[in-house]
């Protein structure tokens, strides 16, 4: 027998149960990878499935746990975290206007301007922080406001709730970003969000062994119309792909709870480090918006970025010391990741635009694995002394 879970079961049993039952022919307790691309039909046009680039069998139960996790009604997974943006991005047409923040994901940055651009898009840039400035944005009548929160690499956070009533007020959608946070640590569909997406390779996938991507709303049409974009201009996640993403997703929780521990045990000892200007932690009551990020994020998560007072080539020397610790791009991991923006994930924006949104030649970005915070500390602190 298959219990049906719903949203009054704890989210650790959701992560493990949510859209799982065992398969309906063997028993098998784990859902069998569908490596498949086409389907046979009865009668013409007689199908559940189709084509591979439609629609897979696995999506619809790792879509069911993810739209539980998030508190939402409705997912669809893609290809990517790039992927669920392209979709998003494509239910808009040329002329139509986004607002979204000074400070978002480079790659964010680059398809936005450097591609839907060129399609007519336009986009204001604006701080969100500043409601006033958002209200006269909104009164341009926009399409779309665009959100991500805590940013990268800033972790700056924007007060969801205000923006959302905010925009509801002028018809405007928002779609949040929610990969920092997981949804483990922030549901903005609680929070009257209208749409929120997730690049999977991060936290959800959590192994750094899948590129992958969703969105999830509350509103069925919407998410028909994410399947729409899904299968029109190829944005489907590949079935082996799924299979590990609701593996990771099980320990999401745990690694969740893990990560933000050790972003704690790091961020607090490099608060105090003679080489360091500052630390941006939104868990620290040293951030900014500290008192607002926990009024709506049940944890902090496990990111974390550092001013240290260093040249650029400084910046290089300690990111190329560490021995535990991996130099890598991406962030969401079990293992501790750390990247120099001005030279990796944000190279890409103009170093202008760099230097007027405070992306500093000494600023470097940690993601916390779930290794041993000792071992960290170490680590850190062995590089941190060789950069003279
Ligand atoms: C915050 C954020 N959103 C989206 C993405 C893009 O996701 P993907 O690499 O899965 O396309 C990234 C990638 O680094 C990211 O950091």
């Amino acid at each position: 027998m298959t219990k049906t879970i719903t949203e009054t079961h704890g989210y650790n049993t959701r992560a493990v149960h949510a859209g799982r039952k065992p398969n309906e022919l063997t028993g098998a307790v784990v859902e069998p990878i569908w490596q498949c691309s086409v389907y046979a039909q009865p009668y013409p046009g007689e199908f559940k499935y189709d084509y591979g680039r439609s629609m897979n069998p696995s999506y619809y139960p790792v879509e069911e746990t993810l739209a539980s996790l998030e508190n939402g009604k409705h997912a669809a997974v893609v290809s990517s975290g790039v992927a669920a943006m392209t979709a998003v991005m494509s239910n808009l047409k040329s002329g139509d206007k986004i607002i979204m923040p000074t400070d978002v994901y480079g790659g964010t940055y680059r398809l936005f301007k450097q591609f839907f651009e060129k399609f007519g898009l336009e986009y204001a840039q604006i701080d969100l922080t500043d409601l006033d400035q958002v209200e006269k944005e909104l009164k341009k009548h926009p399409q779309m406001l665009f959100l991500e929160s805590p940013t990268n690499p800033l972790l700056t956070i924007y007060d969801l709730s205000a923006l959302g009533e905010l925009a509801r007020k002028y018809g405007v959608l928002t779609v949040i970003d929610n990969t920092f946070a997981s949804p483990y640590f922030q549901n903005p569909l609680d929070l009257g969000i209208d749409v929120v997406i997730h690049s999977a390779s991060k936290y959800l996938g959590g192994h750094s062994d899948i590129v992958g991507g969703a969105i999830i709303t509350n509103d069925k049409e919407y998410r028909d119309q994410m399947d729409f974009y899904r299968k029109a201009i190829g944005l489907h996640a590949d079935p082996f792909t799924i299979f590990l993403l609701r593996r990771g997703i099980k320990t999401l929780p745990l690694r969740m709870e893990r990560c933000e521990k050790n972003a704690f045990a790091m961020a607090r000892y490099l608060e105090s480090h003679p080489k360091v200007e500052k630390v941006l932690y939104p868990g620290l009551p040293s951030h900014p918006q500290h008192e607002l990020a926990a009024k709506q994020m049940s944890g902090f998560s496990g990111m974390f970025s550092v001013f240290f007072k260093f040249t650029i080539e400084q910046s290089k020397k300690l990111i190329s010391s560490f021995e535990l610790i991996t130099l890598a791009e991406s962030l969401g991991a079990v293992e501790t990741l750390v990247e120099h923006p001005a030279t990796m994930t944000h190279q890409k924006i103009p170093a202008e635009v760099r230097k007027k949104h405070g992306l500093t030649d000494g600023l470097i970005r940690f993601s916390a694995g779930i290794e041993d915070s000792e071992d960290l500390i170490a680590d850190i602190e062995k590089a941190l002394a060789a950069v003279k």
